[in-house]
C-alpha cells in the first residue's frame, strides 16, 4: 500500500457538526440538542432524497431547508437574523480536538477534503479555521451535482487531484460515507467515535433515549450494507499509525 494522498470528509470527520448545539441552544434555550439532532438527520436525508430524485440543490440550500423544517416542527418562531446567526455557525464549526495536530503530522502527503458542502460554505469554513494552510484542495460534490455516496462524487478525487484510487486513503466518521467510498473502490479508514458497546449501554440505561443518543444510534454505527471499511480507528490521530509502514 503506497498511500500518497489522504482525503477527508468534512462535516462530522474534521469538523464537529455537534458544535452547532452552542448556537441552537443560545437561540432557543432548552431546545439546543433536539434542534441539532433533527437538523443533521434531515440535512443528510435531503441530500439522499435530492440525489435520488435528481433534483440537486447545493448543500447550503439543503442546510437552510433542513433547519427551517426543524424549527417549524418544533413550533419555534424566529426572526431572519436569528436564523442567519444559527446558519453562520456552519462556517465556523469547531474542529475535532485532534484534527489540526493530525493534519500537521501528515504534512508531506497530499491532503484534501471531499465534501457534500457547497464550494462557498466549504471555502469559508476551511479559511476561518486555518486549514487552507495545510490542505492542497477542498473538493465539493457540487462539480457533479449529486451527493455522496453517489460513486460520481468519489471520482472527483481522481479527476481533481490526478491520483489513482489505490493511492488514496479516504477518511470519514460517517458510516454511509465510509461505505460509499469503499463501494467506489477507495481505501477507507472509518473513525468509529462511538463503540457499539457504549451505544448499547446508553440505550439500556433508560427507555427515554436522548436525541443525541438516537443520533449516534442511527448515524454513527456501521451500517449493514455488506461492505466494510479497511480500517476502523477511534480518532483522527490513529491515522498516523495505519499510514506508518509506507512512510518508513
Ligand atoms: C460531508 O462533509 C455531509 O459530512 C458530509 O460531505
Amino acid at each position: 500500500m503506497n498511500i500518497t494522498t489522504i482525503v477527508f470528509d468534512a462535516y462530522g470527520t474534521l469538523y464537529d457538526v455537534q458544535s452547532v448545539a452552542s448556537v441552537t441552544d443560545e437561540a432557543f434555550p432548552g431546545y439546543g440538542e433536539i434542534i441539532t439532532q433533527i437538523w443533521r438527520i434531515k440535512q443528510l436525508e435531503y441530500t439522499w432524497l435530492r440525489s435520488l430524485m435528481r433534483r440537486y440543490e447545493d448543500f447550503s440550500a439543503i442546510t437552510r431547508n433542513s433547519l427551517a423544517y426543524t424549527l417549524k416542527l418544533l413550533g419555534l418562531k424566529y426572526e431572519d437574523a436569528l436564523f442567519e446567526r444559527i446558519m453562520n455557525k456552519y462556517i465556523h464549526l469547531d474542529l475535532y480536538p485532534d484534527a489540526r495536530q493530525t493534519l500537521e503530522t501528515l504534512r508531506g502527503r497530499r491532503l484534501a477534503i471531499l465534501s457534500n458542502g457547497s464550494p462557498a460554505m466549504l471555502a469559508a469554513l476551511v479559511r476561518n479555521t486555518g486549514l487552507d494552510r495545510v490542505l492542497e484542495a477542498t473538493i465539493s460534490v457540487d462539480a457533479v451535482k449529486t451527493f455522496k455516496p453517489s460513486p460520481e462524487a468519489y471520482t472527483l478525487i481522481d479527476s481533481t487531484l490526478g491520483v489513482r484510487p489505490d493511492e488514496v486513503m479516504f477518511v470519514s466518521s460517517n458510516p454511509w460515507d465510509a461505505i460509499g467510498a469503499k463501494s467506489a473502490g477507495l481505501n477507507v479508514a472509518w473513525i468509529e467515535r462511538v463503540t457499539p458497546e457504549a451505544m448499547a449501554q446508553a440505550c439500556r440505561r433508560t427507555d427515554l433515549v436522548a436525541p443525541l443518543t438516537m443520533f449516534k444510534a442511527i448515524r454513527m454505527q456501521m451500517d449493514e450494507l455488506g461492505l466494510k471499511p479497511d480500517h476502523r480507528i477511534h480518532g483522527l490521530s490513529a491515522l498516523t499509525e495505519i499510514l506508518a509502514p509506507s512512510s518508513r
